[in-house]
Formats: structure tokens, C-alpha cells, sequence
């Protein structure tokens, strides 16, 4: 089954926006398979964002990133990677549509709430980095079946 990295950022974290946004994805039908609020490190921060690390805003990016706790997720589902991006919304939520999480809940492309992976490869990747295999969960048979 399909899986992706999905975590509330700081912003969305001290607005209180942790359930608001579990709850989307479980309405939706996706399947938590882990999460944890932590902490990110500044090394942790780079190598997440690495691919943006000539961009302009890439220190900003880190420091927010870095500035309190977030909730790390993964979820699974089919087509849960691009599935939730279309959830979560434009990066920038000046240009994010209404029902979106982004064009919902925030006004500022720093301060977007949310941070999805992009693709099957970044999933992979971000999943490897912030979890560890044993920290993810596997569902009964029987109850996948039930449920779909
Ligand atoms: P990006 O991976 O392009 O967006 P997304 O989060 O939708 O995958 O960028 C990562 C984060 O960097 C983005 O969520 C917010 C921040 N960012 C800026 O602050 N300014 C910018 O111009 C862009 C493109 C991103
Ligand atoms: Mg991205």
C-alpha cells in the first residue's frame, strides 16, 4: 500500500491544528500508520529540505522548521502521495483553493502548516528519516478488508 510523509508544522501545532488535520486525512479514508510530536534538529531540518538548500528562503525555512514542535505523520492509502497534496493545497495559500488545508488555514507561504511529500521517492526518503521501521504499524488483514 502506498505511503507518504505528512507533518504538521510549527505554525499549524501551536494554532491547535493537529486534529483538525488528522481528522481530514481519516475522514478522506486513509490509514495512520505513524506519528510522533518531536522536536526537528538543524541537521534533521537540512537534510529534509535539502533540495532547496541554494533557494533564497532556505535559512528561513530551517529556522521556522526548527522554531517548535511538529507532528510527523505517515499515512497509507491508495494514491495517498498526491491524493494529500491535493488536500494540503498550493504552497503558497494566496493561490491555495477554499477546502484545501493550505487555502483554509494560512495566509503565508512560510507559515503553510502542512508539509507533504511530493512524490514516491521523497516519500521513501522522508519516511526513512524521521521514522524508524518499528515505529510503523501494520493493520489486521481482516480489518483492511472491513474497512475497504
Ligand atoms: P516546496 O517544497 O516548494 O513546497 P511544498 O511544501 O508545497 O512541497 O517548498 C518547501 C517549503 O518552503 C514551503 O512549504 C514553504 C517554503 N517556501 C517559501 O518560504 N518560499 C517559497 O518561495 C517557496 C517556493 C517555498
Ligand atoms: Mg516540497
Amino acid at each position: 500500500m502506498e505511503k507518504t510523509f505528512l507533518m504538521v508544522k510549527p505554525d499549524g501545532v501551536q494554532r491547535n491544528l493537529i486534529g483538525e488535520i488528522v481528522s481530514r486525512f481519516e475522514k478522506k479514508g486513509f490509514r495512520l500508520v505513524g506519528a510522533k510530536l518531536m522536536s526537528i534538529s538543524q541537521e534533521l531540518a537540512e537534510q529534509h529540505y535539502g533540495e532547496h538548500k541554494e533557494r533564497p528562503f532556505f535559512g528561513e525555512l530551517v529556522d521556522f522548521i526548527t522554531s517548535g514542535p511538529v507532528f510527523a505523520m505517515v499515512w497509507e492509502g491508495e494514491n495517498v502521495i498526491a491524493t494529500s497534496r491535493q488536500m494540503m493545497g498550493a504552497t503558497n495559500p494566496k493561490d491555495a483553493a477554499a477546502a484545501t488545508i493550505r487555502g483554509d488555514f494560512a495566509v503565508n507561504v512560510g507559515k503553510n502548516v502542512i508539509h507533504g511529500s511530493d512524490s514516491p521517492e521523497s516519500a521513501e526518503r522522508e519516511i526513512g528519516l524521521f521514522f524508524k521501521q518499528e515505529e510503523l504499524v501494520e493493520y489486521p488483514k481482516l480489518i483492511s478488508q472491513w474497512v475497504y
